[in-house]
């Protein structure tokens, strides 16, 4: 195919996750770097052989050696530890942040022009250290969740209202945590805004849910959830590469929208060929900038410890 992306961390359970979208949409081929070599090599044979069954001419590697990604026009950023029960997203940050040092400088050497989807937790902090570590525009750095927790809400909405998910849109913005903000307001089934459909109290419900919906996850499995990121970043990865200008919600490095500025947090932006083509800019009461800015703040604790 003449599109290739790389996942880095793809013998994980997102990345591989991720690859095997890829690859069973036949959207790219697909190199999974990983320090895990054998099993990265294992995992990729095996979803290579899958791919006569898909009917999809996707070819998968899988490898311990960036030189096989060179050239990659994306590159997903999987590599990095998992909650255990237990933990926050936030006590992964030193650790991740080692990860990314050494993962950014492979994939920038091997893969200079490429868009990088980071997904590793913290997210708006580790998507902050790529930014700056690779020195790439802020348009080509672009994190992975609010794609995720905007899936979880529809998921909710969907589930209480008895209507088809395909029905259902959601918008969760700010950071990825337990500070992020779901939106009711610009939550709609068949474009009726959700507060005209639900009470306040199931609102109050499903917001809640949504934003435990990592944790939620995590202690019914033992480790953090891979299905819904996987699918949420090969949502990311076909607008991108199929120039779609596909609206969703990410993690972008913020330069006085929203009123925050030099920080990655999560807002409405167009994905097409180019990355981040448009940030847009919607209404926000004084509720909800307010819970806005406490996220953001949140996250600007984190990427301060690691100064980046
Ligand atoms: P995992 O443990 O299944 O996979 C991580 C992979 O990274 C492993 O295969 C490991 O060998 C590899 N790895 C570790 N250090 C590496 C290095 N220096 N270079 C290359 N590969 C390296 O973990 P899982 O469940 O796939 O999660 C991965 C990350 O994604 C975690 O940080 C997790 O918190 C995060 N995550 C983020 C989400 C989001 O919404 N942004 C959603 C779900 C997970
Ligand atoms: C999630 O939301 C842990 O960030 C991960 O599932």
């Amino acid at each position: 195919m003449n599109r290739k992306v790389t996942v880095v961390g793809g013998a994980g359970n997102v990345g591989a996750t991720v690859a095997r979208g890829i690859a069973e949409k036949q959207l790219a081929d697909v190199v999974i770097v990983d320090i895990a070599e054998k099993k990265a090599a294992g995992v990729a044979l095996d979803m290579f052989e899958a791919c006569p069954v898909y009917g999809s001419d996707a070819r998968v590697l899988g490898t311990g050696d960036y030189a096989e990604s060179a050239g990659s026009d994306l590159v997903v950023i999987t590599s990095g530890m998992p909650r255990k029960p237990g933990m926050s997203r936030d006590d992964l940050l030193n650790v991740n942040y080692k990860i990314m040092q050494q993962v950014t400088e492979q994939v920038v050497k091997h893969s200079p022009d490429c868009i990088l989807v980071p997904v590793s937790n913290p997210l708006d902090a580790m998507a902050q250290a790529v930014l700056r570590l690779s020195k790439f525009p802020r348009e080509r750095v672009i994190g992975m969740a609010g794609v995720l927790d905007s899936a979880r809400m529809r998921t909710f909405i969907a589930k209480e209202l008895d209507v088809s998910v395909e029905n259902v849109h959601a918008f969760v913005l700010g950071g990825h945590g337990d500070t992020m903000v779901p939106l009711p307001r610009y939550s709609t089934v068949a474009g009726i805004p959700i507060t005209d459909l639900m009470d306040k109290v199931t609102i109050e419900r499903i917001v809640a849910r949504t934003a435990r919906g990592g944790l939620e996850i995590t202690e019914l499995v033992g480790t953090s959830a891979w299905y819904a990121p996987g699918a949420s970043v090969v949502e990311m990865i076909e607008a991108i590469l199929l120039d779609k200008k596909k609206i969703m919600p990410c993690s972008v490095f913020l330069q006085g929208e929203y009123g925050v500025r030099d920080l990655f947090v999560g807002v409405p932006v167009k994905l097409g060929a180019r990355g981040v083509e448009q940030i847009v800019q919607i209404t926000l009461t004084p509720e909800e900038q307010a819970a806005f800015n406490k996220s953001a703040a949140a996250v600007k604790e984190l990427v301060d410890v690691i100064k980046v």
